[in-house]
C-alpha cells in the first residue's frame, strides 16, 4: 500500500521545548513519506484506523551492542574496564560461531521490533560475518540504520584481538559486502583498543568511502586517564580522534561523553558530532552524568541511547526516563546553572534530535520518514480517564516502557 492515512491521537516535538499534538488527527503517508498531518478526513486515501491510541514518531537509538543483549541484566556491579575485561569481552568472542551469533542476534531482532525503536546505530563484534548476519537480520525485519564491525588490535584478550592488518582487510571485506537498508559504519572500539596506525587507517577509509564513524569518547574517569597515557601528545580524548581524521570528518556519533571539557565540547559542536546520550549505562556502570544539558546550550547534537547492555533495557522509554532523572541529580548536587530535562525535551533528543542522524526522522513534519509507533494504553492499569494527549504519553513512558508497541511503521511499511 503505498498510499495511506493513519488515524489517531498524534503527539510530536519540532523543537525541545514544547510537545505538539492531534487527537482524532489524519497522518498521510505517500511511498514511505508523510505528506502532511490533518484534522480533515483525507479524500481518496485507504484510512488505517488507530482511533483512541496514542501515535508517536520512530524514536532512534544512537548506540548499542546487539551481541551484548544476551547477558543484558547481569553483571552490573563492575566500573566500564573490569566489566569490558571480565563479562564483555568473553560474550563478544563467542560471535565467532555463527551459529550462536544466528541464535543471539534473531533473539536481539525479535525483542527490538516490538518496542519504539525505529533506527538505530550499533556495534557488532570484530567478527565481520557475524555482523554482516545481525545486518542482514535486521534489515529483514524492516529496520534502517547502521552496524558496524568493531575494530580491536591493541589491550585486548588473545580470543578478540585482530592482527592490525586483518582487522583493516576484514573492515574491507565487510564494507564491500554489506548490502540492504542497515548500512556499514566504521567502528573502532575506542582508543585503548586500537593502535594508532589500526586508527589512523580506519580514519583514510571513512574518509575516501564517505563513511559514518562510531564509538565511545568520555565515558569513565580511569578509560580518559588511559587514553592520556595511550596519546600523549593529545590535548583531549577528542583530540585524540581528531588527530586520526575519527572526528566529524563525515557524519560520526560518539557514545556518552560524561567527562568532556569546554574545549570538547566547543569541537564537538563546531564538527557536528553527535553525543549518544546513554543514561542508564551511565548509572549501571558507574560512569557518571553527562552535561546534557551544556550539550542543548553549545550546540551539540544530542541523541539518546539504550548502550545494551551497559544499559539495562531495549526500550528508548526507559532512556528517556533516566536522561529526565539523571538530569535532575547532576542539578541538584552539581551544577545548578544547568536546568534538568522536561518531558518535552527528552523526548526530542529520542526523536527527532538522533533521528537526524538518519536523515528526516523523528517528526510527524510534512517530508519526514513515516515512522512511528502507536501504542496500547489498556496496558497501563488505571481508572483515571480524561487525560490530556501529553499526560497520556507522559504516564506511558513512566509505566509502560518495556510493554511492546500496539503496531509500528518504518519507513511508511508496517513491521509489526
Ligand atoms: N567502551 C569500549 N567498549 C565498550 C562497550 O562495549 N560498552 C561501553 N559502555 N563502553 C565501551
Ligand atoms: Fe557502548
Amino acid at each position: 500500500m503505498a498510499s495511506y492515512a493513519i488515524k489517531g491521537d498524534f503527539i510530536w516535538t519540532e523543537e525541545p521545548s514544547r510537545f505538539r499534538t492531534m487527537r482524532n488527527g489524519y497522518l498521510v503517508v505517500d511511498n514511505g513519506v508523510i505528506e502532511s498531518l490533518t484534522e480533515e478526513c483525507p479524500e481518496n486515501y485507504d484510512i488505517i484506523d488507530y482511533s483512541g491510541h496514542l501515535i508517536i514518531p520512530g524514536l532512534s537509538d544512537l548506540h548499542l551492542h546487539a551481541p551484548q543483549y544476551a547477558y543484558m541484566g547481569l553483571y552490573m556491579d563492575e566500573e566500564l574496564l573490569t566489566w569490558l575485561e571480565k563479562h564483555t569481552f568473553p560474550e563478544e568472542a563467542k560471535y565467532g560461531n555463527i551459529g550462536y551469533a544466528e541464535k543471539a542476534y534473531t533473539a536481539f531482532v525479535k525483542d527490538l521490533l516490538s518496542g519504539p525503536t525505529t533506527r538505530l546505530s550499533a556495534f557488532g563484534t570484530i567478527h565481520a560475518d557475524s555482523t554482516l548476519l545481525l545486518m542482514r537480520l535486521l534489515d529483514e525485519a524492516g529496520f534502517y540504520g547502521f552496524a558496524g564491525k568493531v575494530n580491536m588490535d591493541r589491550n585486548s584478550p588473545d580470543y578478540l584481538s585482530e592482527d592490525t592488518d586483518v582487522s583493516i582487510s576484514e573492515t574491507i571485506r565487510f564494507l564491500d559486502s554489506a548490502e540492504g537498508n542497515i548500512k556499514p559504519i566504521i567502528t573502532p572500539r575506542f582508543i585503548p583498543s586500537c593502535s594508532d596506525k589500526l586508527l589512523r587507517k580506519l580514519g583514510m577509509i571513512a574518509k575516501e568511502r564517505n563513511l559514518p564513524v562510531q564509538s565511545h569518547l568520555d565515558e569513565n574517569l580511569s578509560e580518559v586517564e588511559w587514553v592520556k597515557e595511550l596519546c600523549p601528545w593529545s590535548t583531549s580524548y577528542s583530540d585524540a580522534y581528531d588527530h586520526f581524521g575519527l572526528l566529524g570528518n563525515t557524519p560520526t556519533i560518539m557514545a556518552h561523553v560524561v567527562w568532556p571539557s569546554d574545549d570538547e565540547i566547543a569541537l564537538l559542536s563546531e564538527r557536528d558530532v553527535f553525543v549518544a546520550h546513554a543514561p542508564s549505562s551511565n548509572t549501571n556502570l558507574s560512569s557518571g552524568i553527562a552535561p546534557v544539558r551544556k550539550f542543548m546550550k553549545n550546540g551539540v547534537k544530542t541523541g539518546l541511547a539504550t548502550d545494551v547492555s551497559g544499559g539495562s533495557s531495549l526500550s528508548l522509554f526507559r532512556v528517556i526516563q533516566e536522561a529526565i532523572g539523571v538530569s535532575k541529580l547532576r542539578w541538584r548536587i552539581k551544577d545548578d546553572s544547568d536546568s534538568p530535562l522536561t518531558t518535552s525535551e527528552a523526548f526530542f533528543l529520542a526523536s527527532k534530535g538522533g533521528g537526524a542522524f538518519f536523515g528526516k526522522v523523528g517528526s510527524f513534519e510534512a517530508g519526514f520518514d513515516a515512522d512511528f509507533s502507536v501504542l496500547d494504553e489498556s496496558l497501563i492499569n488505571t481508572p483515571l480517564d480524561g487525560l490530556s494527549v501529553n499526560e497520556r504519553l507522559e504516564m506511558y513512558i513512566y509505566r509502560a516502557a518495556d510493554k511492546p508497541v500496539f503496531a509500528k511503521y518504518i519507513k511508511g511499511k508496517k513491521v509489526h
